[in-house]
């Protein structure tokens, strides 16, 4: 664990929480079987599951995109990673995936979420050669992020910098100056790994899906390919094969699944409800229809 990472206050922590709404963090939470999250949040999560009882592939596949692409940065000789939007620990953290290639390589999480904060020092445990850092700020504000992560990582050399999910919370007024500034930030070599959810990706689900999380607690602005491609070319970055695509799509590779989907009893899945069961399916079986997010994966030259 990072030495400069400050014990969050839980009581302050605390009243900063309003379990009353569904928070993006928590929902997403609740696909990948994550117990971090209130009924606010399964509700919202149930009422995407009403719209399409496949939503949960979205997530998940999302989730082992950036497991892909953190591992092909690392495989490249990235020792370094900024994660922002990191969301609730999970079983498969950027430190964990980027360590079990490189185990000295260095992650700063970001995110604005105080529920993320207080789970953030259970996640903040770096192998003995890496280290970790966690910083609490907005995506909107690139120089504070910045700063933040200079105490972990040398700007002067290649850091992978990790948007999974997080830019369609930000209008565009916001995202494409940020990623900017971000991207400005990194030295040749580094790598962009980003995810948004799609405007034109089935894009009547989806459109359902997002009234249901607005009604509910958050809104989400959906992309079209070219403008999540903006984020690219507008920043001079070189695209890695295959480009912008559906996450499923990008080098795809069969997805190691979540551990209660291994070996489930069939009599305890069925006694579930619809949103526990998921988290016992294998997601390998996808399709177009299902997922609606795309990834993309582009060099600093
Ligand atoms: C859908 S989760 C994605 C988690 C993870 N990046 C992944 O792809 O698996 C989005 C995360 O972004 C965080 N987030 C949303 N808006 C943010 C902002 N303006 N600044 C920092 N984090 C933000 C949420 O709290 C949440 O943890």
């Amino acid at each position: 664990m990072s030495a400069d990472v400050p014990a969050p206050d839980a009581a302050g922590l605390r009243e900063r929480i309003d379990t009353t709404k569904a928070h993006p963090a928590r929902v997403y939470d609740v696909f990948l079987g994550g117990k971090d999250n209130y009924p606010a949040d399964r509700e919202a999560a149930a009422a995407a599951l009403a719209a399409n009882p496949r939503a949960y592939l979205t997530v998940r596949h999302n989730r082992d995109f950036m497991r892909r692409a953190v591992t092909l940065a690392a495989k490249e000789g990235v020792r370094q990673f900024l994660d922002i939007g990191t969301g609730l620990p999970t079983q498969r953290n950027v430190h964990q995936i980027a360590q079990s290639v490189a185990p000295d390589a260095r992650v700063v999480y970001v995110d604005n979420d105080p529920v993320v904060l207080v789970h953030a020092q259970a996640l903040l445990t770096s192998g003995p050669e890496g280290r970790t850092d966690y910083v609490e700020a907005d995506l909107r504000e690139p120089v504070r992020i910045l700063d933040a992560a200079r105490r972990t990582l040398d700007f002067g050399r290649p850091v992978a910098l990790v948007l999974a999910a997080v830019l369609h919370f930000i209008e565009d007024e916001v995202a494409y100056p940020v990623v900017t500034r971000l991207v400005d930030a990194l030295a040749p070599g580094s790598l962009l790994v980003l995810s948004n959810v799609g405007s034109d990706l089935n894009p009547e689900q989806v459109g359902t899906i997002t009234k249901a999380f607005k009604e509910r607690g958050f809104a989400m602005v959906r992309r079209s390919h070219a403008q999540v491609a903006r984020f690219v070319t507008d920043n001079g970055l070189e695209l890695l094969e295959p480009g912008v695509v559906p996450v499923h799509r990008w080098r795809p590779e069969p997805v190691v699944d979540l551990a209660e989907s291994a070996d489930p009893d069939p009599e305890f899945v069925a006694g579930l409800d619809e949103l526990d069961r998921t988290r016992y399916r294998g997601i390998n079986a996808v399709t177009d229809a299902d997922v609606s997010v795309y990834g993309v994966v582009a060099r600093k030259v």
